[in-house]
């Protein structure tokens, strides 16, 4: 008479024969890290009724038998994560009845069949799937659908723009190539234009074109990641009206190209900004005050429910779907689970930005993480940088930085990860709090000549002044090396061509009759030159 039978998280191991015929035919299979394996257990085929079956965890190294798929037919929840499970999706996957399948984490190959009409989440992902997606996915309920780590191919079919429900899809690390085409237009119902996508990625593959249009249909879009692919172009104006509810926007490795457009800075959600290692050029647009994600900080709670309830309704997909997350701050790749939702990033490095970093940058008080590096920029470190008071990881390295470094940075007391190297820093090195317990602090400062103080050995008192930025400099040392300059090259180029007279007779002679020929030219010439350089002096 057994119904159900739940000994999951035990240390159970199952071992019967493989010959065993149970005597019970169960609706509800729970053994999720038991010991099964590594045979697949062949009593599961005689249990033809169940509506939940969960064998995840259980060590089963095995191909999967043909019966399963006949077997599992009916099953409602079927969970088969996390074994060493080989084999084939079946081409009759379709005729199946399953609204979860969980096959993640396993050694599945070949292509992906016709989905079942009534799934709602699907789980292939950390598999080895190959080919490319289906023309036609045939499972209008979709929700979920994870892919990653696998090996499909191909291009991106329009198929994806009739999974109408679909909230959550995860296509990165694959070798999907090709550009991303729109939604072709003559889709039946006109008004049925908008798709639920809440959380994208396209993350390492191989996909180019410019950003993708077809994400102007995507209202909902809170997480959007095509990091790691072949994109170019510039982004795209639309980016703010079209994307309104954008919290995390990762393009990184790409080869996007022009600015920062002023609209993406009407993405007040916006907290997670990574366009590192693109061709971006232009300035970081003042409105980038206008993102309140990044402005505003909230404790970890607020966070949460604003992404588990109502701001964000699908705050909890957003959970679930970053379970394989990393972040580059403080020097590292970073795995954050669930907690990404209280990352707050801006990290804009190795791009061709330059000008002035805003002053408005120190608004971003909601900011972890800080990354600026490798761009072009100039001027000063705002001076208002202390305001950060959250930002645990700040690198300005590789840009051409001048001016002293703010003393408000000892007020960063979350800071545990500093580059200002490879600038034109000057002054004394500002000390304090938090500044002194940062590891390896000479390489904090490295490649900035000016800079002096501890923990640079470099003494300023034994230095006359400070050296001056480039915006409060004083031109005078300057000229007086150009001087310098110029009066040795000259008595040296005039020993030069005595040393030659002095041995070439004919040379001589065609010398003082050039010069008589040349010499009120010269002199006007001289005079003319001589002139305007005391009135550049002088001005
Ligand atoms: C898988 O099962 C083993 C015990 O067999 C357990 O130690 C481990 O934590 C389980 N892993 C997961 C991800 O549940
Ligand atoms: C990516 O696509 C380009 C053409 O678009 C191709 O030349 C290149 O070999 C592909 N790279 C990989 C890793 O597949
Ligand atoms: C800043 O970005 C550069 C390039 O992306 C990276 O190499 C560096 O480690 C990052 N800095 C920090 C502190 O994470
Ligand atoms: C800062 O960046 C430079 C160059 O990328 C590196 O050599 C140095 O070690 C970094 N310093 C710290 C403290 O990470
Ligand atoms: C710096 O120079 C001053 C005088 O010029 C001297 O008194 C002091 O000991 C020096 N400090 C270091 C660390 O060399």
């Amino acid at each position: 008479m057994l119904e159900e039978l739940r000994l999951s998280d035990n240390s159970i191991a199952i071992t019967v024969s493989p010959t065993w015929v149970p005597p019970f035919s169960l609706g509800i299979i729970v053994l999720r890290s038991c010991q099964l394996g590594p045979k697949f257990p062949m009593w599961l085929r005689w249990q033809t009724h169940v509506m939940s079956l969960d064998i995840s965890n259980t060590s089963i190294n095995d191909i999967i038998p043909d019966w399963f798929w006949t077997a599992a037919s009916s099953v409602a929840f079927l969970n088969i994560r996390n074994n060493q499970i080989t084999g084939f999706l079946p081409s009759t996957m379709e005729f199946m009845r399953a609204e979860v399948m969980d096959f993640s984490s396993n050694q599945l190959g070949g292509p992906i069949p016709k989905l079942p009409i009534t799934l709602i989440d699907l789980d292939l992902s950390r598999n080895n799937l190959v080919g490319p997606l289906p023309l036609d996915f045939g499972a209008p309920g979709l929700e979920k659908l994870f892919l990653y780590n696998n090996m499909i191919s191909g291009a991106i079919p329009s198929s994806l723009c009739k999974l109408r429900s679909l909230r959550s899809l995860d296509l990165s690390r694959n070798n999907l190539n090709g550009s991303i085409a729109d939604c072709p237009v003559n889709e039946s119902s006109s008004n049925m234009t908008d798709l639920s996508i809440v959380n994208l990625s396209f993350r390492n593959n191989n996909l180019s074109g410019e950003f993708p249009s077809l994400l102007q249909k995507c209202p909902r879009l809170i997480f959007l990641d095509l990091g790691h692919n072949q994109f170019s172009g510039a982004l795209p104006a639309w980016i703010g009206e079209k994307l309104s509810s954008l919290s995390f926007l990762r393009l990184r490795s790409n080869m996007f190209y022009g600015h920062i457009p002023d609209e993406l800075t009407e993405l007040v959600n916006l907290q997670y900004l990574d366009l590192g290692y693109n061709n971006i050029s232009g300035s970081i647009p003042r409105s980038i005050i206008n993102c309140t994600g990044m402005t505003q900080t909230r404790d970890n709670d607020d966070l949460g429910d604003a992404f588990t309830s109502g701001v964000y309704s699908a705050g909890s997909d957003l959970v679930d779907y970053t379970e394989n997350f990393t972040v580059l701050t403080k020097g590292q790749e970073r795995l954050y689970t669930g907690e990404i939702i209280y990352m707050v990033n801006l990290d804009l490095s190795c791009n061709n930005l330059m000008g002035e970093i805003p002053g408005e940058i120190s608004a971003l008080v909601a900011l972890k993480s800080l990354n600026l590096s490798w761009n072009n920029f100039n001027g000063n470190i705002p001076e208002n940088i202390g305001a950060l008071m959250q930002v645990e990881s700040l690198d300005l390295s590789h840009n051409d930085l001048s001016g002293e470094i703010p003393s408000s940075l000892s007020a960063l007391t979350s800071l545990s990860r500093l580059n200002l190297s490879y600038n034109n820093l000057g002054g004394k090195i500002p000390t304090g709090n938090q500044l002194q317990t940062l590891e390896d602090p000479a390489y904090i400062y490295i490649g900035n000549p000016g800079l002096c103080g501890p923990p640079l050995s470099v003494n300023c008192s034994s230095q006359p002044e400070p050296i001056p930025g480039e915006n409060h400099g004083d031109a005078s040392d300057d000229l007086v090396s150009l001087f310098l300059a110029m009066g040795s090259g000259y008595v040296m180029g005039l020993w030069l061509v005595f040393c030659t007279f002095l041995f070439k007779r004919r040379w001589r002679v065609s010398w003082y009759l050039l010069c008589d020929s040349l010499y009120d030219w010269v002199y006007v010439h001289v005079a003319i030159t001589w002139s305007s350089l005391r009135g550049k002096i002088n001005g």
